[in-house]
């Protein structure tokens, strides 16, 4: 049941491709809590995923847009202000692909065009969403945009690969992008930092069930799931948080201060 956080508030969605997607439980909490959204994802992702699922079931609209396309990104800003008959209240990009990971190349053996592809995806087109967004002077006063992120920007998880790079990349932005953001109208800009979870992308990296595993034996509270992600994300949006900006927050049950877990070196 909601409690009105975001009544009278306008947002746009990146990234539910099916009902595991942490954009699709995202999507649902904020509506629960009273926004109007619009739902968006790759062209590619129209066809392959369930979106047309969730946007009958929310009654929202959808704005198809390659995230790495600024002519798409402009569709989508614009169209979606239209939608709304006003400014945007907040924009979650929920996005993240590696072309290497996908492809099985090993980290000592990448192929740097694919980088570039994953780098674009997964952390260049978050800028892009904010500077497309800031042309146009989309976002209303004390708006908040937000990007999920992992760990792996800050330490060493072997399979992560060059996703690792990508989050590290998408964590600056959030930071230097918040500065120009607050600067021009109290916007706000941070990433979430999400445990494994078990959707698509999460899937795809190397021994993600074992490694699940042990990161909730290493969490005290374990992991966090999808569902406890949509709600840090509404607090978020909400205006209970306003003077939070530029910050990388931890949303992982507690992992990410953890040196030793007795639980696992008893196994
Ligand atoms: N699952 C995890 O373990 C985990 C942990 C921490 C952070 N995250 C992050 O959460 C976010 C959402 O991932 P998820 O786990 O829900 O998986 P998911 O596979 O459901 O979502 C990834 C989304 O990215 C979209 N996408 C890919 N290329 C795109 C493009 N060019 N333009 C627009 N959209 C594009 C896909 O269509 C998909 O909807 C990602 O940033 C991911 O890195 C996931």
């Amino acid at each position: 049941m909601g409690h009105g956080l975001l009544n009278g508030k306008n947002g746009i969605i990146f990234g539910a491709l099916d009902n595991k997607s942490i954009a699709w439980k995202v999507a649902e909490r904020c509506v629960e809590e009273g926004a109007n959204i619009v739902l968006t994802n790759a062209p590619v992702a129209m066809r392959l995923g369930e979106i047309n699922e969730l946007a009958a079931k929310l009654n929202c609209d959808i704005i198809p847009a390659d995230a790495t396309s600024i002519e798409d990104l402009e569709n989508l800003i614009l169209g979606s202000m239209e939608k709304f008959g006003g400014k945007i209240d907040f924009i979650l990009h929920s996005i993240g692909m590696s072309v290497n990971v996908r492809k099985k190349k090993d980290y000592t053996d990448l192929n740097y065009e694919w980088m570039k592809t994953t780098f674009d995806v997964s952390a260049i087109s978050f800028h892009k969403v904010m500077q497309t967004a800031m042309k146009h002077d989309a976002m209303k006063e004390w708006g908040s945009i937000l990007a999920l992120t992992y760990i792996a920007a800050q330490r060493t998880f072997p399979d992560y690969s060059e996703m690792a790079e990508s989050k590290a990349l998408l964590e600056s932005f959030a930071r230097s992008f918040g500065y120009h953001w607050a600067k021009k109208s109290k916007v706000r800009v941070n990433t979430i930092s999400q445990s494994p979870t078990v959707t698509t992308a999460g899937s795809g990296v190397k021994g993600f069930s074992d490694f699940f595993g042990y990161a909730d034996k290493m969490s005290p509270l374990g992991n966090a799931g999808a569902d406890a992600c949509a709600d840090y994300c509404v607090t978020m949006f909400s205006d209970l948080t306003r003077m939070v900006t530029m910050q990388n927050l931890f949303h992982d049950g507690g992992f990410s201060s953890m040196g030793m877990a007795p639980e696992l070196l008893e196994e």
